[in-house]
């Protein structure tokens, strides 16, 4: 089978070294990828539009199509595939809405009975201030922008002139309706599923960390690191995971809106135990990094079965061991200026998996090219063995500016 992974981040580079490893694998290309991946024996190629791509793909004989980033998955990607008779593993752009609509995806949770924040929705400036005015502040408010807003759409507002701050802000960049939800607290955790419009198999869990430094009021970021399981839940709350991926998938079915793909749900278990804060269509990054490499099963098997809606029988197999993996950003990262341009040097023995992601080839050398350069993943059999080895492989790393945090998998 001919595969082709669609995306250029680390999260890519994960997932086709997984799908490399299966025997029914015969040919793997990464569209575009990046040339770190070339290093470690993935084979790139230089296309990047759903124009290119499916040329490609009909050039090459390509029998599956993957598709890693949001972007591709909401563009007309799949359904240019399909209709040329090429298998594209990812939601239909109208099921995405789940992830690119906080109010679609909060609709699908109340409609399936998964439990979710309990929430208002203000359609005007008006309408929204007038909601929050009547909050108490006992308890923060949380302020949602419905669309997409690359981490930049949620405030949590401790105080009335903070949440009228918030809709001011969030109202005038990404416009009405805003979502203002009850504040939950707790621990956050994400889970993923793979799953074929009706069945699906349960991934794993992973717990990333979002803030630039250790401090939770520091700059958001992409995630500078993750481990994998998750170590706070219980095998009851595996039980529970399950249902709320099976509740989700049964309403998305039943409004004629079959989900095939990856989902990513990512989570807050409370005392009150599992809520799901928001749904997401793709696999997370850097979650994946963590959580692939666990993967005793064979992956494109997987996503064979689920492409022909055969995932019913299917089970997922983890590896005992624990991951932990550490990101490596540029200087300037998240708020830029990025200082870029510098060679990443690697000294010999890097001994545990390398994941690549804004790097280029200058003069023929590979240098970081953009905020989250290269990742490291270590198995262990305990999280503090794994975090021990990755940040030995992560310190053998270096290039000017480069900054890691310290306390992933604390
Ligand atoms: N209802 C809530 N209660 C407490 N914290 C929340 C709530 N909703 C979101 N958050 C916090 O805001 C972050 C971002 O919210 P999320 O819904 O995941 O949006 P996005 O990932 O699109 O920015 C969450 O990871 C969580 O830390
Ligand atoms: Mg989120």
């Amino acid at each position: 089978m001919k595969v082709v992974v669609v995306g250029k981040g680390g999260r890519e580079h994960a997932l086709a070294q997984k799908l490399k490893e299966s025997s029914s694998v015969t040919d793997l290309w990464v569209c575009p990828g990046n040339p770190g991946m070339s290093l470690t024996g993935l084979q790139c190629a230089d296309v990047e539009t759903t124009e290119e791509i499916e040329r490609f793909c009909l050039q090459n004989a390509v029998n599956l199509v993957v598709v890693g980033p949001e972007a591709s998955i909401l563009s007309d990607l799949k359904q240019r595939l399909q209709s040329q008779g090429i298998s594209c593993f990812a939601p239909s752009a109208k099921v995405a809405a789940l992830e690119s609509s906080k109010l679609f995806c909060k609709g699908i949770l109340k409609d399936a009975g998964v439990p979710t924040a309990a929430c208002l929705v203000g359609y005007s400036e008006k309408e929204a201030l007038q909601f929050i005015q009547q909050h108490d502040f006992t308890q923060p408010l949380v302020v949602k922008a419905d669309g997409l807003a690359q981490g930049k759409g949620v405030w949590v507002c401790e105080s009335l002139a903070k949440a009228r701050e918030a809709v001011q802000v969030l109202g005038s960049q990404y416009g009405f309706p805003l979502l203002l939800e009850e504040c939950l607290v707790g621990k956050e955790l994400s889970a993923f599923a793979l799953c074929d419009g009706k069945d699906f198999v349960l991934l794993g869990t992973a717990c990333d960390y979002k803030r630039i430094t250790p401090d939770p009021f520091s700059a958001n970021t992409g995630g500078m690191g993750a481990y994998s399981p998750c170590d706070f839940i219980t095998p009851e709350d595996e039980k529970t995971l399950r249902e709320f991926f099976a509740k989700t998938l049964a309403c998305l079915h039943s409004k004629n809106l079959s989900y095939q793909g990856f989902l990513f749900a990512g989570l807050m278990k409370t005392s009150e135990g599992l809520f799901v804060l928001e749904y997401n269509v793709r696999l997370g990054d850097p979650e994946t990094q963590a959580l692939l490499p666990r993967l005793k099963t064979d992956l494109a098997q997987l996503i064979v079965a689920a492409v022909t809606h055969n995932l019913q029988n299917q089970v997922c197999e983890l590896k005992p061991e624990v991951s932990v993996h550490v990101v490596a950003v540029s200087e300037g990262y998240p708020q830029g200026p990025l200082n870029t341009g510098h060679p990443v040097a690697i000294q010999s023995r890097v001994l545990q998996q390398l994941y690549y992601a804004g790097v280029c080839e200058k003069q023929n050398a590979l240098v970081n090219s953009g905020g989250r350069v290269l990742g490291v993943t270590a198995l262990g059999s305990s999280k503090e063995q794994a975090r021990v080895l990755a940040y030995q492989d992560i310190h053998k790393v270096s290039f000017k500016g480069m900054y890691v945090r310290e306390d992933i998998g604390l």
